[in-house]
């Protein structure tokens, strides 16, 4: 009965559209391109990229296999497999998912504000040392920033109540498309800049003698974030495939895609901070500086720089979709919560923390100045959620397949009952998920505690 009246995507394209969506976002173009700066260029992105092989891929296929055996949301997913104890795995994820949203929702408000400054055509012909100042007034007029916020959560909660088909489905199938192409344009204006190969060469040249420990761990918590793992996401997601997904393919292939679009996107920014002589490592405002530079003195600059930007936001809406879906199919499925009071309930707890996240980084009033752990609230959310909520909930999750799930119900489900013959690709998970990925979970973890510091 249950399973009846639950949705599911239509079709393999849809399937793979929509957990794109949720993969790439802000994550890829703004996240990725500041933490690889940060740390060193071109060796942390071959450790990032091994994380997501040895970690990433196959904590994303056991999620999927959770969700879709089931076809519960993160909590009831437990409880339909009979694992009644493992329950707190799932809740983990909508506690995560909400911590995430609380910074996320605000970040997105910054690109969704960027949308219509370019729009206005306030970067055109705009210096370096503008931009940077650009960039510091929108965080700090916190009122303006939180209406921002608002906005991006009005537009999450409408496409959510529209459902699974009519909503995640179609927004991510025409947008992530358009996202690609436009991203690729970018770069082609960013590899033309003078001095640009320098940003390539950064990005690309392995150099370990750059790598510290730390960064090592960084890269690993990278991969959950961008991935959408750890937290109940893809289980969620997963309990709408269809039955003949092939779902160690889609994984690859989501993995793969979304590589790309962060390698684009640092292929666009490394260029610009090299050509306009800025710092790789500026840290979080390094989108927001570099960008608007490429395109401003460049015919039809502004267009581009509006569509660059209105992008982004709609990468950044469809992984908030998935992120708000992992509470809301919870409350809905668990609480007998009607789905749209459930959408409902969701922004408004997460407007409410939101605020905090929003004023304490814009500095200068009484929210930023408290402070747990030396962190404001932004930070505490972000560093909670990622390096602490995710890692554990990864760690949980491998254990849960590897030591708690029968082989030969794995190895049946992840081959559509025997009709796909992916032996060999079974055989290897099996042994990644139950030894390789918990023990470097194991090391992200410690590393999130401090233990290597
Ligand atoms: N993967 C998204 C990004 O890189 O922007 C962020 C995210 C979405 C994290 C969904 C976690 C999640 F469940």
């Amino acid at each position: 009965m249950e399973n009846k009246k639950r949705e599911t995507f239509s079709s393999g394209l849809a399937v793979f559209f929509a957990t794109l969506g949720s993969a790439v976002g802000l994550g890829n173009i703004w996240r990725f391109p500041y933490i690889t700066g940060m740390n060193g260029g071109g060796g942390f992105l071959f450790i990032y990229i091994l994380c997501i092989l040895f970690v990433g891929i196959p904590i994303m296929i056991s999620e999927f296999y959770i969700g879709r055996k089931t076809r519960a949301n993160a909590v009831g997913a437990f409880r339909k497999l009979n694992k009644e104890n493992f329950k707190f795995i799932g809740l983990m994820g909508v506690l995560s998912s909400f911590l995430i949203m609380f910074f996320y929702s605000g970040v997105a408000g910054w690109v969704y504000s960027y949308v219509f400054k370019s729009l206005i055509g306030k970067f055109n012909g705009v210096t370096p040392e503008q931009a940077n100042e650009i960039f510091t007034s929108t965080i700090s007029n916190y009122g303006m920033a939180y209406l921002w916020q608002v906005i991006v959560m009005v537009v999450v909660s409408t496409i959510l109540i529209m459902g699974v088909k009519n909503g995640i489905e179609k927004v991510t199938k025409t947008l992530m498309p358009l996202l690609f192409i436009l991203i690729i344009i970018m770069d082609i204006r960013a590899l033309t800049l003078t001095d640009s190969f320098e940003g390539v060469k950064f990005l690309f040249k392995v150099d370990f003698s750059k790598v510290t420990q730390a960064s090592i761990l960084i890269a690993l918590g990278l991969a959950f974030f961008k991935l959408s793992i750890g937290m109940g996401t893809m289980i969620t997601y997963g309990s709408y495939f269809t039955e003949d997904n092939d779902m160690p393919q889609t994984a690859f292939k989501v993995a793969f895609s979304d590589l790309l679009v962060s390698l684009l996107a640092g292929l666009a920014i490394f260029p610009a901070v090299f050509s306009f002589k800025m710092e790789p490592a500026a840290g979080p405002g390094l989108l927001f500086m570099t960008i608007p530079l490429v395109f401003s003195k460049m015919p039809l600059g502004r267009v581009l720089l509006t569509l660059f930007f209105l992008l982004t936001s709609f990468a950044a809406t469809t992984a908030m979709i998935s992120l708000v879906e992992v509470p809301v199919a919870y409350l809905s499925e668990e609480m007998k919560i009607d789905r749209k009071k459930a959408v409902l309930l969701t922004a408004v707890i997460i407007l409410v923390f939101g605020f905090l996240a929003t004023a304490s980084i814009a500095g200068g009033n009484a929210i930023a100045e408290i402070k747990a752990f030396g962190k404001n609230f932004f930070d505490l959310f972000d560093f909670v959620s990622s390096n602490i909520l995710l890692p554990l909930g990864g760690l949980f999750i491998t254990i849960f397949i590897g030591y708690f799930i029968d082989r030969d119900d794995i190895v049946n489900e992840l081959s559509n009952g025997g009709k796909i013959s992916n032996q060999a690709i079974l055989t290897a998970f099996l042994i990644l998920i139950r030894y390789i990925s918990p023990l470097l979970v194991v090391i992200i973890f410690l590393n999130s505690l401090g233990v290597f510091k």
